[in-house]
């Protein structure tokens, strides 16, 4: 099987005005030297995308968003365009995060115009599912991640899957400070790349990055990388303490 490249992810959400952002990305690179095996990528506030790109310019660190229209240009009030972020250094985009879902009320169908938007702009886009809590205890957790995995890669080619990178966030984990146990996010990761291999086929399935998002510390970061379809993290709260990030992304 091919060795699937880490990637660490970290998630500004609406945190950092220009100064700010710009010292927590110097601090991050400073803290990420000598991890060239790893895909770092960091998703701070649009506003700031220019001058994170900008400050990581040859450190290597990759640059997205946490959100991203599907159309190039026109009247999309409030939104962002996938040419807009690679003009501004961006390379991946964060869809369908918790935040997204039960906040804006974003749906699966919605979400799915995101994704094939920036897919078609060559954008890495980062699909966030996960089920909430009473989900979780009432026993649909695996058909809500079906539900979501299905509707959010609609039409999605298999040619395009190497730009997709999914990731697991149990709503109940995102920053409450409960994690999902090594055992729960592997027996997730599992069925989502079997889920994989029966939409497109087995050798993509074992290829594509599954990343675990959801209270990641420098303290649960080396057990739950340590299982079989972990592949990575999408880090929230901790992305925002650059030596607690870079212990992160320094995993064992
Ligand atoms: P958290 O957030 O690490 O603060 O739980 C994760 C996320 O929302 O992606």
């Amino acid at each position: 099987m091919m060795m699937r490249r880490s990637l660490i992810a970290g998630n500004w959400k609406m945190h950092t005005t220009d100064t700010e952002a710009r010292e927590l990305a110097l601090a991050v690179a400073g803290n990420c030297l000598g991890v060239a095996e790893r895909d770092v990528l960091l998703a701070p506030p649009f506003t700031v995308l220019g001058s994170v790109s900008e400050c990581l310019k040859d450190t290597g660190i990759l640059v997205g968003v946490q959100n991203v229209c599907w159309q190039e240009k026109g009247a999309f009030t409030g939104e962002i365009s996938p040419t807009m972020v690679k003009a501004a250094g961006g390379v991946a985009a964060i869809v369908g995060h918790s935040e997204r879902r039960q906040i804006f009320l974003e749906t699966d169908e919605l979400i799915n115009r995101r994704v094939v938007g920036g897919l078609s702009f060559g954008l890495m886009m980062i699909l966030c599912i996960g089920e909430t809590r009473e989900q979780r205890e009432s026993g649909v957790t695996f058909a809500v991640l079906e539900k979501q995995l299905r509707g959010g890669l609609a039409g999605v080619q298999a040619k395009d899957m190497a730009s997709i990178v999914i990731a697991y966030e149990p709503v109940w984990a995102i920053g409450t400070g409960l994690t999902a146990s090594k055992e729960q996010a592997q027996e997730a990761h599992a069925f989502i790349r079997r889920l994989i291999a029966e939409m497109y086929e087995k050798d993509l399935a074992g290829q594509l990055r599954i990343l675990y998002g959801g209270s990641v510390k420098p303290t649960n970061v080396d057990e739950l990388m340590a299982q079989p379809d972990i592949d990575g993290a999408l880090v929230g709260g901790a992305a925002l303490d650059a030596e607690a990030f870079g212990r992160i992304v320094a995993y064992k």
